[in-house]
């Protein structure tokens, strides 16, 4: 396993629009299990495929306290269920270091293909259901400072030109 190379805001890379899963193959797994690796070392409690500049519908997530129930999401995706929204400080690895307060719908229903392309899907509330909301929007191009106002977005972006200057 390796751990990837995660890509951060404004890196224009994180706005690639994802292609669909078609072959679910041992290079499949593997990615899967880096994408995994990588998410754990990083403390994150998402994945999406762009972060690690892999521009397939594929994301991977674990919202568990022990952080022992990986989930694996390929070709999502979800219809709203509850429309009352749901405040949550997000962050995201692309975006180090900020946590901004993001409104999404509270309860969603998910469809989604396992590792070996068997279709499931399930009804998500609260983290799990903001989780899943904010990894598709990875698979979209979009990223959780997008829902931010345009001031906030640009002072962020400042602070991160200024951190990938410094160590680059
Ligand atoms: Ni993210």
């Amino acid at each position: 396993m390796a751990i990837l190379q995660i890509l951060e805001f404004p890196d224009p890379r994180l706005r690639k629009i994802a292609i669909p899963v078609s072959v679910f193959d041992a290079r499949l797994e593997v990615l899967i299990a880096d994408m995994l690796e990588t998410m754990y070392e990083a403390q994150g409690i998402g994945l999406a495929a762009t972060q690690v500049n892999v521009h397939k519908r594929l994301m991977v997530l674990d919202v568990s306290e022990n952080k022992d129930s990986p989930q694996v999401f390929i070709n999502p995706s979800f219809e709203v269920i509850d429309e009352d929204l749901f405040d949550y400080d997000e962050g995201c690895l692309s975006v180090p270091g900020f946590y901004e307060t993001v409104s999404r719908p509270q309860t969603i229903h998910a469809r989604a293909q396992d590792y070996q392309g068997q279709e499931f899907e399930l009804t998500a509330e609260g983290i799990l259901s903001i989780c899943v909301q904010h990894e598709i929007d990875h698979l979209n191009g979009k990223l959780f400072v997008d829902y931010l106002s345009t001031l906030k977005r640009q002072r962020i972006r400042a602070k991160l030109e200024k951190e990938h200057k410094k160590t680059a």
